[in-house]
């Protein structure tokens, strides 16, 4: 058992079972003991990788595409570089290094973090030491942004949904009290069925009984807002993600822990919760909030459409050999279909009235 463990079923125990949001909101994100609180979860020593980590070619790339973006803006003289749920900052210092082709347009650019971690927020000022710190999208700046969201959208809090003969009750965090006198969360249906279930994706109301259904208000609120300013100040993001296309039911909750599956109930605060971002709900609310939303792809294709093998080639020619084995496995790790390429998604948005970004010149 933590010391969030404890806390947790303190509230529990006076104000009845949690919803699995508000559970994976202290697990993660509770100011002393939350998981990304409180230490720096990625890398090889750590519990996860993430694509930016893994090469910097994901970054270069994705900076390529920023500065090709700004250009089919118009070349605006001022943008917002807007970055949700930075981790290290590492992809932003590869953006930022690849940018440097595009004099003017690195110019142009101020940095944006929306980041609620201090101790992330630490490792970002090392390496983008200039940015501007935000808690929330709320306060960036009226003027036009490009937005990178890379991992962000599954760190969210989600609610689940589960169906009976009665209908859909929520899912939500007990205690189960051990023989031995102790405690473990366990999960336990809401006595009540949803009234109204227009929160529920409509790919998911015919689903069976037992099926679960999963909704991330949090994740929808944010597009929404972002749909929005990018209605309004004009702009493009790139959200990246693990996720489905299609809102379908399923539970997909999952804790990590040193690079293994652990028990999303078992330890809170020491280990990454994450669901899988439902890409269809995530793109109604941007199209809600104003934003034009283009057909979701994947890395694999995503990457490869913007030159990764190539990248991986030119850096090659000039590594030595155990570096070339190095840039072969994480072209293969980025964008092979069995390893991140066809499982992680990238859903682009921009302004309604925006030239097509790259990759939809046709579309
Ligand atoms: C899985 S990490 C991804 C890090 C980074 N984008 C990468 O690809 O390496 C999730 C990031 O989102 C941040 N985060 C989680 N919940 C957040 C929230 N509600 N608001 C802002 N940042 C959040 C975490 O602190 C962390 O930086």
């Amino acid at each position: 058992m933590t010391p969030l463990s404890d806390l947790i079923a303190g509230l529990i125990s006076g104000q009845g079972p949690l919803t699995i949001a508000d559970y994976m909101a202290l697990a993660l994100g509770h100011p002393q003991h939350g998981y990304y609180m409180k230490q720096v979860p990625f890398g090889e020593q750590g519990d996860f990788i993430t694509a930016p980590e893994i090469s910097q070619m994901f970054g270069e790339l994705i900076g390529l595409w920023c500065a090709d973006t700004w250009t089919r803006m118009g070349s605006p003289p001022e943008i917002a570089l807007v970055e949700l749920g930075p981790g290290r900052g590492t992809l932003m210092q590869d953006v930022l290094r690849a940018a440097t082709a595009l004099p003017a347009f690195a110019d142009a650019v101020e940095v944006h973090f929306v980041e609620t971690s201090p101790v992330l927020t630490g490792e970002q000022r090392a390496r983008v030491p200039n940015a501007t710190w935000h808690a929330s999208v709320a306060t960036l700046p009226e003027k036009p942004l490009l937005l990178i969201a890379n991992e962000f959208f599954d760190a969210l809090p989600i609610r689940q949904f589960q169906r009976t003969e009665r209908g859909w009750h929520e899912r939500c965090v007990t205690l189960i009290p051990q023989e031995s006198g102790g405690y473990d969360f366990g999960l336990q249906l809401s006595p009540e069925a949803l009234a109204n279930t227009s929160m529920l994706p409509l790919g998911v109301l015919d689903a069976p009984q037992g099926a679960v259904a999963e909704i991330c208000p949090a994740g929808e609120a944010i597009a929404e807002t972002l749909g929005n300013h990018l209605a309004r100040f004009g702009g493009a993001a790139l959200t990246i993600d693990y996720g489905h296309g299609q809102s379908a039911p399923g539970d997909t909750l999952q804790a990590v822990r040193g690079h293994d599956y652990a028990d999303p109930f078992a330890d809170p605060g020491e280990a990454d919760l994450t669901a899988h971002v439902d890409f269809a709900s995530l793109a109604q609310a941007f199209a809600k909030g104003g934003a034009k939303v283009w057909p979701l792809t994947t890395q694999g294709a995503f990457l490869t459409m913007l030159g990764i093998t190539e990248r991986a080639k030119r850096l090659s020619a000039k590594a030595n050999p155990a570096q070339a084995r190095d840039i072969k496995s994480a072209l293969e790790r980025l964008t092979a279909p069995k390893e991140m390429g066809t499982l992680f998604k990238v859903l682009t948005i921009t302004a309604p009235n925006m030239a097509a970004p790259a990759g939809f010149d046709a579309a």
